[in-house]
Parts: C-alpha cells; structure tokens; sequence
C-alpha cells in the first residue's frame, strides 16, 4: 500500500497547482477534530470558536435578505455561473456580514492591508497562517447563498401548493430553494448546505456534503435549457484540495485518499478571506469514516465528464492523481477472503450504527461503481496500468461475489432454509456457513414469488437479509446487476409497492428494527426508532435513484408513480429530509425542513423522466467481459424476461436513444406494431422517449 501511494506521489509533480482549482493553497488546512487535539489548543481558541458559533447565529438572523421571485430566480441562476453580485451588494462582491460581526473581530498583531484579495496573498497573511485558530475569529462565509428566513417567509412560501398548481410549479420552486442553498468560495459555488431550515438547530446541515451533493450536482448538469456545469467543477476541485490535507484525529492519521464527509466555507476575518473547514468524520456524530464520500467523488467526475465532454478536467494530473490515491485506499491489500470492502458501521448515507458493518450492499455497490468510472478515466501509463489491471481484476471477483452471494429470490431463499451447516471445504454448498435459523421470520411473507434483490450484508455466518434501496439502485445503474437481476428487483418493488414506497418513496432500508434488535443493534439511538430516519424511515431523495434505475431496466411507470406520490405532498410539507411511518405518512419526527437533497432529488428524477438520456449521466453499460452467474430462477427469471429480454437492458439506453434520433416517427410507429415480441414496458418507453401515439 505505502510502495504503491509513493509511486503515485512519485509521477505527479506537486507543484503542479492549476489555475482551475483557485487558490488552493490559500484555504487553511482546519480540520474539525476533537478530543486530545482539541484539548490542546488553548481555552482562549474555545471561547472564540464559541464565539464565532454566536457571531454564525447573529449573522444567520440580520443577514441582508434577497427577494425571491421569479425574474430574480432566472438571474440568480445566471448569476451562479457568471457571479454577478446579488441585490445590495457592490458590484463583484459577495453578500456583507453585519458590522456587529465586524467588530467581533481581534485586531491582528500584523495587521491586514487588504490582503487576501482574490488570488493574492501577501506575507502578512502567509505569517498570520501558522497560528490562524489562536488569532482569528472564523465567521459563517458571507458568501453563503442567502438568508434562511428569507426564504421561508418571503421566497416561495407562496407556493406552497405546488403540487396542486401543476409540477412545473413545484419545479420552479424546487430551483429557487436550490439555488438559494448555494455555497461560495470566493465568490464562485462550490456546493450547497445540506439544509435551510431556519427552525432547527443547524448542526452540520449548514455544511456542504460530498454525498448530499450529487443529486444537486446532476441537476445542474441536466438542467435545461442552460446546464451549470461550473458548480460541479469547482466541487469537484475544492474537495479535491481537501483530499490533499493532512488528515489527523487524535493523533491517528487518515489514510491519503480519504475525502471529507462535508466542509463548510468560514470567513477568516483577519485575513479577509474565505477559508475552507472540512469535517473527515472527526467531528461527525459517533465520529464515522465516510468511505462513501471517495466513490461519489469518482462517479460525478464521470457524469460531469460525460455530460460536458470536458476531459481537460479527469486528465489533468492533480485529478487523476486523486482518483488514483481513492482506488489505492480501498484496493490495499489486507487479511481479506472477499472481494468486498470492509467497512465499519455509518460508513455511508446511513451514518449512524444501524448493522450495516462488515460488507454493507451500499458500499460494495457504489465500490464496483467507482472502479467501473475509474476505468474509463484513468490515463493509460504504465503506473496507471497496473492500477487498471487490479481494477478489472477486483471488478470481476466483487461482480461473481455479490450477483451470486447477495442475490435472493425466491427459490435461493428455499436453498437457504434448506442449507446443510458445518460443510467443509471447497466444495461447500453452504459456504458461509449461514444457519438456517437465523433466517428471520418477516423475510418468508415478504419474498414474492416474482422478484428478488440484493441483500444487505454477507459474512461468516450472516447474512442481513435487510432491504436497502441505495445498494440495489446502484447495482442497476453500475451494471453490476445482471439484466434479469435488474428485472427482478424492478418486480420486488411493484410487488411490496405498500412496504417500499408507502405513501411518500422511499425506504431507505425494509423492515425497521425493533424491541430488543433496535436496542442492541442501534445502541438505543432514540433518532432511530423504529420506521423513522435511518430505521424503516422514507428519503424523498431516493427518488432520483430509484428513476435512473427504472429508467435503465425500462420500467419508467414505476418511478412515475413514485413521483406522482412525492409531487402531492413534499413542497406541501416544506421538502422534509425524511419522513416516518410504516407508510411514511408522517413528516420525520427530527426531520430537517427545506432539505437541499429532498429538493435536487426530486428536480433530477422530474429531468430524467422527461428526458431519459440524462440517464447517460449516471448509468454504465453491461460489461460483457464479466461473467453471469448461473444463478437458480424465480418466476421473474422465467417467462419473457428469459426468453425476450427487455431490449432497453440489452442495448444500453443511450445507445439506443442515439438510433432512435435517427429513425423518422413513421418507421418506429410500423416497428412498434410490428415487434410484438417486444415487452410492453418497453415499448411504452419508446413511445414516451418519442411522444409518439401508439398504434391503434
Ligand atoms: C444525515 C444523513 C446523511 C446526510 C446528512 C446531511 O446525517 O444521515 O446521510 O449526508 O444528514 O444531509
């Protein structure tokens, strides 16, 4: 592992600084950490990190507030990519702070001159840098989008009824709320607050999250008539410069490639400036590691490179270098048997103890997807292909792994109850050792006898037979679900449509935990009772995934619905980030209001389902080199998607889409009616695709 991080350091000159990733060296290293570090900074630093905290209040409560309306929407979303300035401010300057949060500030033993302007930096501040925490007072960045209140009372309040005045109202709504959750650095975005819910405490919502990002991201990229790619870049970018910090917890330093969980963008008063504070678990709620936050990272860099066409940004040297020192973090060797990646527990959009350590389906997916996207964006050379060379080589053994071991349906559940234990050797049908008894009783009434899905978790004697819709979304997209396999989930979802979607999509994970499971597998976390949060609770966000994975195994209906569903109520509801229930009625007990992902979810679902090309975006192809299991059949295994497999799932979308553009309306309508061979769903797809009539 170590060889391999200093071949890497090795090939990519360090003092290569582009000018894309502006002023990277001019945000300090501050990492938000606790416990010994923190003890040993001085208790004057404490009080002004409360301080600073007050001073975040008083500025989210006076800040200068922006009328929202319509007009101003179009021109705030230019203003996004031209950083015009918003209303009340100088020309080319970012919102002010109050004078109250000025004054706040100690005066600096060296002085400030002005320093700090954008892409300078003077000795001055290069000497105030070593002892930044002791002397300066961290304020909220002034160019933090907009006021909170702001937006509640005055911006789109109005429409609050947005699902009755038509979706494209609760679009336009969705995009105002979005754009006001921007974050700037130096008066370019660079993300957006988790939430703007003036009413809760902000915790970390007022940061920016790699995870909470990517809906956001794809929003901006799918957005018509003129996309924001920019946003994506300098995302991409300022998280790229945080993976480059050195990354301390007590002492104990952070493997290279770790990405942060979220930062947030602080105003150094001294130096007159933006600086960047970025959280990697350290100060996170039961300190979790954010493995997720590297493969995100990794797979947006495909949507933006697919989307843009902009391949200046994967190649450059200090990108492929990042992706590079991800890959080496999670493809070191280790004492492992499996190909799947160890994870510990809240390593990922669950981030808090659910049982999902070990080989949770929601990392390993979104693992198989980040080496697919690397493979494509990795720059051959010969240290790179070593690199790609481990890749395909854990591609094909993570594929075989989890399509044949995290696979259940029907009939693998009867193998499973039927299992011999104790079998040794290889030849072991029974290879983990799985006692029958531990199968728990809600999985015989819940497997249909059409459908099937990814576990949530295999290891030596276990198996958590646990539903989780990320793990089995991304499995679609990435193709590490077969077609059939894809089909087959498709199938689970309309057949516990009550359970899965309920009245407001989605469940993040089926069924909760409860009694005496709840308390020892969630250590009594009270946010995680039973159907709420992260336990059995529903994600409006969740319905840009489950799109995209409709979409690409042609079954758009499903996500439809959905939809349908999520436009009756979550502007109505003010854009919860959860909601609790077995049905999901009930808005989320501690649920933030005004949730950015809640928001950007729903806006990317709506563009790919008007528009499913965007699928692109976000889908891989079948990779036709990795084997399929030879895997026991259910009914959705047998009957027409054996013999007629949905073509949409052979023909990867895009391709297709691209053929159909090029065929008249005409031809397709005598195709259509002709290929009765051809599944309904997809011949449905077509004809939306193409709004064209359907042969009588
Ligand atoms: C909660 C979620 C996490 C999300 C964060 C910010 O902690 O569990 O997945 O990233 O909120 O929205």
């Amino acid at each position: 592992m170590a060889s391999s991080l200093n071949e890497v350091d090795d090939k990519i000159p360090s003092s290569l600084i582009d000018e894309l990733q502006f002023d990277m060296d001019d945000d300090q290293p501050m990492i938000e950490t606790s416990g010994a570090e923190k003890s040993l900074s001085s208790k004057a630093s404490a009080q002004q990190s409360d301080t600073a905290e007050e001073v975040w209040r008083t500025i989210e409560n006076n800040r200068v507030r922006f009328p929202m309306n319509r007009d101003d929407h179009r021109e705030g979303l230019k203003r996004a990519t031209t950083f015009k300035s918003p209303p009340g401010s100088e020309a080319g300057e970012v919102p002010t702070t109050d004078d109250s949060s000025k004054q706040s500030t100690p005066t600096s033993p060296t002085g400030t001159d002005g320093g700090g302007r954008d892409g300078e930096s003077s000795d001055k501040e290069k000497a105030g840098r070593g002892s930044l925490e002791n002397k300066t007072i961290l304020k909220p960045s002034p160019s933090v989008g907009t006021s909170l209140l702001n937006l509640v009372n005055e911006g789109t309040g109005a429409k609050a009824n947005g699902a009755e005045n038509g979706s494209s109202s609760m679009m336009d709504e969705a995009w105002e709320r979005l754009r006001s959750s921007f974050v700037y650095f130096q008066k370019k975005p660079v993300g957006t607050l988790a939430a703007v819910d003036p009413s809760a405490e902000a915790l970390n919502y007022n940061q920016v999250f790699v995870r909470d990002f990517v809906p956001t991201a794809l929003a901006c990229l799918m957005k018509v008539p003129d996309p924001e790619p920019e946003i994506v870049k300098n995302f991409l970018l300022k998280t790229l410069h945080l993976q480059g910090w050195k990354k301390t917890i007590d002492n104990f330093t952070l493997g290279e490639g770790v990405m942060p969980a979220s930062f947030k963008v602080m105003y150094d008063s001294f130096q007159e400036k933006d600086v960047l504070k970025a959280d990697f678990g350290g100060s996170a709620i039961g300190r979790v590691a954010p493995v997720d936050s590297g493969f995100w990272w990794i797979i947006l860099l495909r949507s933006y490179t697919k989307c843009t066409g902009d391949y200046t940004l994967s190649e450059k040297p200090e990108v492929q270098k990042g992706m590079k020192l991800i890959l080496n973090l999670c493809l070191s060797d280790g004492f492992d048997t499996f190909p799947t990646l160890l994870c510990a527990d809240g390593c990922s959009m669950i981030d808090r103890r659910m049982g999902i350590y070990g080989y949770p389906i929601e990392i390993q997916a979104l693992f198989f997807f980040a080496l697919r996207c690397a493979q494509q964006m990795l720059k051959q050379d010969t240290d790179s292909n070593r690199l790609i060379g481990r890749i395909e080589r854990r591609i094909t053994a993570l594929s075989y792994h989890i399509r044949n071991y995290y696979w259940l349906d029907f009939t693998q559940l009867n193998n499973i109850y039927r299992y011999k234990t104790e079998e040794y050797s290889h030849t072991a049908v029974n290879k983990f050792n799985v006692i029958p008894e531990s199968i728990p009783d809600w999985v015989f009434d819940f497997m249909p006898l059409r459908g099937g899905y990814f576990i949530g978790n295999v290891s030596p004697a276990r198996m958590d037979f646990r539903w989780f819709l990320i793990g089995n979304c991304i499995a679609i997209l990435s193709s590490l679900a077969t077609p059939a396999q894809a089909t087959a989930i498709m199938d689970l979802v309309e057949e516990r449509w009550e359970d899965l979607i309920g009245e407001m999509p989605l469940k993040i994970a089926y069924p909760a935990l409860e009694g005496y499971q709840w308390r020892i597998v969630t250590g009594c976390d009270p946010k995680n009772i039973r159907w709420s949060y992260h336990n059995g609770g529903s994600w409006p966000v969740l319905l840009w995934l489950l799109t995209a994975a409709c979409i690409k195994a042609g079954r758009p209906q499903i996500a439809k619905r959905a939809i349908e569903l999520v436009e009756q109520r979550l502007s109505k509801d003010g854009w919860p980030e959860y909601y609790d229930g077995k049905k999901g009625r009930y808005i989320g007990k501690q649920a933030r209001k005004y949730q950015t992902w809640s928001i950007s979810g729903y806006l990317v679902a709506k563009l790919m389902i008007e528009n499913p090309s965007n699928l692109a975006m976000i889908s891989l192809e079948e990779d036709k080199k990795i084997e399929k299991p030879r895997l026991t059949r259910s009914a959705s295994w047998s009957c027409s998607s054996t013999l007629f497999p949905r073509i949409s799932q052979v023909w990867q979308f895009s391709t297709f889409s691209q053929l159909l553009g090029c065929l008249n309306k005409r031809i397709i309508q005598i195709l259509v009616r002709r290929c009765s061979l051809f599944h309904v769903s997809f011949t449905s797809l077509l004809l939306e695709s193409l709004q064209v009539q359907p042969p009588l």
